[in-house]
């Protein structure tokens, strides 16, 4: 890290369940053009700018992710790998528990292999500018809301939503509080990190345009897209 510089700190996700994808293998580690999925996020990240990585697993995935991913790669970057929790929200609270000597984290989905060195480069500007930013794409549908009877209750504006994705960039003194807070609060109902600094710190976040290449590979017929999506990158 360069003098005078502020430390960043990645997180990737990987501690999921993967229950919505139906494999015995945890669709992390489902192997995607002869690598595991989570191969892909952390190969960005250890080629990006960020200082420090920490990737959160199951328990029972620990040695497996240090000695066949971590090791085997040669992804030096990655100072620890931690054990998540039952909830997504509590993967990130462990792992920036796990942290304290660093400004800024930054929040990444190891089910996205296709983040790239250019959204961690934006995310890390706009959120020393801002303090909390995400990647996020202009819907493409229209959006309806829609009563439990199945009738349309209106029409939302499809100019002004976005579709949120990963990664997500906070100062950590931002996020570490906001998750105090919601912790303290009891109140847990949230899908991702960018709304629990809205809600708890009435901070605003800074939405910068993603890609629509950086998917989350969710369900089986994610898996079909990212083999089509990898095979016409051009490198790993
Ligand atoms: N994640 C995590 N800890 C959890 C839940 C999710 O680290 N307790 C991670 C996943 O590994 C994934 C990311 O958060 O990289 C996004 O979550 P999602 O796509 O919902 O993955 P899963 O929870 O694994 O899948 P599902 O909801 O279908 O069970
Ligand atoms: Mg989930």
């Amino acid at each position: 890290m360069a003098e005078g510089q502020k430390k960043v700190t990645a997180i990737i996700l990987a501690a999921g369940k993967g229950s919505r994808m139906h494999s015995t293998v945890q669709k992390q580690y489902m192997m995607l053009d002869g690598y595991p999925v989570v191969y892909y996020a952390l190969k960005s990240f250890q080629d990006s700018e960020v200082d420090d990585i920490i990737l959160v697993t199951g328990k029972d995935e620990i040695t497996y992710c240090e000695q066949e991913i971590v090791k085997a790669y040669g992804f030096d970057k990655v100072s620890r790998v931690i054990s998540g929790g039952t909830e997504r929200y509590e993967s990130v609270y462990n792992a920036l528990s796990a942290t304290e000597d660093t400004a800024y984290v930054i929040i990444h989905d190891g089910a996205r292999p296709f983040v790239d060195l250019e959204m961690i480069h934006d995310s890390i500007f706009h959120v020393k500018e801002h303090g909390a930013c995400t990647v996020a794409v202009p819907v493409k549908d229209t959006i309806k809301e829609v009563a439990e009877n199945g009738f349309g209750i209106r029409t939302l504006d499809r100019r002004l939503l976005w579709n949120v994705q990963t990664p997500q960039a906070f100062s950590y003194d931002l996020i570490k509080t906001a998750y105090l807070k919601m912790m303290e609060n009891g109140d847990i109902d949230v899908t991702d990190d960018t709304m629990i600094v809205e809600r708890y710190m009435g901070h605003s976040v800074k939405v910068i345009q993603g890609s629509y290449y950086n998917i989350k590979l969710t369900t089986p017929e994610d898996m079909e897209i990212a083999e089509f999506l990898v095979k016409n990158r051009s490198s790993k």
